[in-house]
């Protein structure tokens, strides 16, 4: 490309005139693509599409070094559209992402646009103080108390690694931070046994271990006795590890259960424990007078994450860590970068890169303060019990069919539970659900997973997508009894 080209280029890709055009047709594009997801007029959720399949097919198109132009932006965003999972349609009831507010995604479009990050206060002003307040909101809203705090981070993996790392620093009784791990006896941390991987992820990050990630047993509803938290802590003294924290889910992936919070709080006040919570899925069941009980014991935890992206209808990554004390929070990176940072970090709450691991850090709160500012908190609350209500529903007419079971009645939106046909034998269950799972996957009519539990494979759904209607459930169910049927038939 000659300057002469650049130049040319560079006025139109800048040019005011052309974004507007291209954002007006595109809303028009997305605002079409809503309407056929919504209405299920998409007759897929997900193209099936094996992944070297579609990496070879890509790979036929290669990156061009003289570009398309303008007007290749449609065409090329149609068949993006095409390629990609549809979680606005009611029929997608998988993993725990969101079927984001339009208005949310809208206000990305400005992120993206403005691009002020927020580890440095001049480069996101405003990013900042919307997050203070959505952190120090929540933290009050869980009854953290009167000197909560913390900071927004990307993701709930990102969360819990920073408050652990929090942790480590104040109940270590080294500071591991500047000195290392040397000298100090070996580290562990006790979580339940149905924990998110990111936990353990957090743990041998910071070099624990697999040794250092002590896990709490829980029964057969999942849930953690006091009894089960003893033998833990047993079993890190038999391994001479000191334990420095203890992490609670609210609630937990696989099945949505909600762990005995009160008892891990007593236990870690026992012990001098930092208590962390996990709630990236459950935090905002707070917001549900109806399901808040739930949650009991969270306002003992030092820390709890929060991710907005998942209950809260957000595109991702909206994820607050919120310290009972926000002095705490200036713990997990104490480090000074001079070019950045000059004062005392705890009179500089407002660069929020003093305490997360970003340093270029996206523009985030925007969406959810914003769409706190047009729905009001009561319309999040509301969508909570919506979810769950639903959830209970569909567990009720699972437990009404002859030919499915449920692993454990639902406490939150996520459900498992197994299809089992007349005359099925125990050992071919989990070939069952296996076979059914991936010929939803490959048919794309709905989109659902699986989870292995004690008790075997299990068909896992989460009630995340408002749209969803029980006759969408009726007919999931439907689908499901025709495909193990195709099971049962070829194995005759
Ligand atoms: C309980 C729990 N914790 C943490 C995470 C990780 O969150 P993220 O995907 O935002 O990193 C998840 C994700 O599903 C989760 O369910």
């Amino acid at each position: 490309m000659n300057d002469k080209d650049f130049e040319q280029r560079l006025q139109e890709a800048y040019a005011p005139e052309t974004f507007r055009q291209q954002a007006h047709a595109l809303t028009d594009m997305l605002a079409d693509y809503l309407e056929q997801a919504e209405s299920k007029r998409l007759d897929h959720v997900l193209a099936p599409n094996e992944p070297n399949a579609l990496y070879q097919a890509w790979q036929k198109r290669p990156l061009p070094s003289h570009g398309a132009g303008e007007e290749a932006l449609l065409p090329f965003l149609r068949e993006v559209l095409q390629e990609s999972i549809h979680v606005h349609h009611p029929h997608y009831l998988g993993h725990q992402v969101s079927a984001p507010l339009p208005v949310a995604a809208l206000c990305d479009l400005m992120s993206s646009l403005l691009n002020n990050g927020a580890a440095v206060y001049e480069m996101g002003p405003l990013e900042n103080v919307f997050g203070r307040l959505l952190v120090e909101w929540m933290g009050k809203t869980l009854g953290m108390g009167d000197k909560t705090g913390g900071v927004m981070t990307s993701g709930g993996s990102m969360g819990n690694l920073t408050a652990l790392l929090a942790a480590r620093q104040v109940k270590a009784g080294v500071d591991v931070w500047n000195e290392g791990n040397n000298n100090t006896n070996p580290l562990a941390i006790m979580v339940s046994d149905q924990s998110h991987y990111c936990i353990e992820r957090a743990a041998r990050l910071m070099g624990l271990g697999a040794d250092g990630v002590i896990k709490i047993r829980t029964d057969a509803a999942f849930q953690i006795q006091p009894e089960a938290i003893e033998a833990a802590y047993a079993e890190a003294q038999k391994r001479g590890r000191k334990v420095f924290a203890i992490v609670g889910g609210a609630c937990s992936t696989a099945t949505g259960t909600f762990e005995n919070l009160e008892a891990l709080a007593a236990f870690a006040k026992a012990h001098d424990l930092w208590f962390h919570v996990d709630g990236a899925h459950g935090a905002p069941t707070i917001l549900s007078e109806l399901h808040q009980h739930k949650l009991k014991g969270v306002e003992h935890a030092d820390s709890i994450i929060w991710d907005a992206h998942k209950m809260m209808m957000m595109p991702a990554l909206v994820t607050a860590v919120i310290f009972r004390d926000h002095l705490d929070s200036y713990a997990p990176f104490s480090q000074a970068a001079s070019y950045l940072f000059h004062g005392n970090p705890q009179d500089e709450w407002y660069h929020s890169g003093i305490r997360t691991l970003e340093c270029t850090k996206v523009m985030m709160s925007l969406k959810l303060y914003t769409c706190i500012q047009l729905y009001g908190t009561a319309f999040f609350g509301k969508f909570v019990e919506h979810q769950y209500a639903q959830t209970a529903r569909f567990a009720a007419m699972l437990k009404a069919a002859p030919d499915f079971e449920i692993a454990v009645e639902p406490q939150a939106n996520i459900i498992c539970f197994r299809h089992r046909p007349e005359g099925t034998r125990d050992e071919d269950m989990d070939d069952l659900q296996a076979h059914i799972r991936s010929r939803i996957l490959e048919t794309g009519k709905f989109y659902i997973v699986r989870t292995t539990l004690p008790t075997g494979i299990h068909l896992r759904c989460t009630l995340l997508n408002p749209l969803l209607h029980d006759a969408d459930l009726l007919e999931l169910m439907g689908f499901i009894r025709q495909l193990g049927a195709e099971k049962v038939k070829r194995a005759a």
